[in-house]
């Protein structure tokens, strides 16, 4: 083997190892290349897609990688020199129809079952009388509007068991819901209305984020859905979500840039400004925005406003000229 020859292919392996290596990393991980483990019907039948697609891939890549490196071994150069060509072969009918058939029966497949799966993945049970949430993507955050008017921050409650149906809006740039336990992406889109749904099989909390690059601080836009039995979720909309807004609001939207305790991050700090104790200056600024500040409460209700106000007095606000935190 020629001295290039061999360094190109001392370089090939190296490449080939150190992907295989990070793959195996990946696939450690689980986040790496299988689905989440399902806790939707929904979910159920996009992971069915995935293996049967994933089983087709895999099996082709193999037969078509094995061959060629077969090919490449059986058939290399030896004694021959480099410059000889190998023997001209042409035209071989059986094979070039069962290299088009096959392929044909294989998408066929995969067609079929993905056609299978698709109506369990968009469309809910029938039957059921669903719970209508409305999810709102924001720049850093999600908002949720439950059936007796009360509202949550990046912490959807639902009860376990039952159809949740999700209207999904957004009123600054493109966002993406997902929570991959529980049915897949669907886009939050300014001047669009989307639907998603998902019946939580299991009580638990599943984790998301935003799927869809919208800013800065988009790795930072997490939601979670938690599941929980009826009478919990039922308190959590009469009384819990409402009781907790002011804290929810200031540490799910505030917080990703001012930091936990106002200290000050990518935004200025605000556990030093008297702004943050006047309702009229806070409405202001976060329905219009400011600088760098997106309008983040463009959607909120005064209640909304005064639930963060009464949450920055008592936990954050630490008195003018101090250096905060
Ligand atoms: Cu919202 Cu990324």
């Amino acid at each position: 083997m020629p001295p290039r020859v061999r360094r190109k292919l001392a370089f090939a392996v190296g490449v080939v190892t150190a992907v295989l290596v990070t793959a195996g990393v990946a696939a450690a991980a689980n986040g790496g290349f299988t689905p989440l483990e399902p806790h939707s019907p929904n979910a159920q039948n996009t992971r069915t897609s995935y293996w049967v697609i994933l089983g087709f891939t895999v099996a082709i890549f193999l037969i078509v990688e094995v061959t060629l490196a077969v090919f490449i071994w059986r058939y290399r150069a030896g004694k021959r020199p480099r410059t000889a060509d190998g023997d001209q072969v042409h035209g071989h009918t059986r094979l070039e129809i069962i290299w088009t058939v096959v392929p044909v029966l294989i998408l066929a497949v995969i067609a079929t079952v993905v056609f299978i799966e698709l109506p369990g993945i968009a469309n809910a049970p029938a039957a059921a009388n669903p719970i209508r949430i409305t999810v709102e993507g924001h720049q850093f955050y999600w908002q949720f509007d439950y059936p007796n008017g009360a509202r949550s921050i990046n912490d959807l409650h639902v009860p376990v068991g039952e159809v949740v149906d999700l209207t999904v809006r957004s009123y600054d740039v493109v966002h993406s819901w997902w929570i991959p336990q529980l049915a897949g992406k669907i886009q939050a889109i300014p001047g669009r209305t989307n639907h998603t749904w998902f019946q939580a099989d299991q009580i638990g909390t599943y984790y998301g984020q935003c799927a869809e690059f919208c800013g800065i601080f988009h790795a930072l836009m997490k939601a979670s859905v938690v599941v929980t039995d009826q009478t919990d979720y039922e308190r959590y909309i009469s009384k819990t979500a409402t009781a907790d807004l002011g804290r929810a609001e200031f540490e799910g939207v505030c917080a990703t840039c001012h930091g936990m305790q106002g200290q000050g991050g990518y935004g200025p700090t605000l556990s030093n400004n008297p702004l943050i104790t006047q309702p009229a200056a806070v409405d202001e600024i976060i329905r219009n925005g400011r600088g760098n500040m997106p309008p983040v409460g463009d959607s909120w209700t005064d209640q909304q406003v005064n639930a963060l106000v009464t949450f920055m007095k008592t936990h954050i606000y630490k008195g003018a000229g101090t250096s905060g935190g």
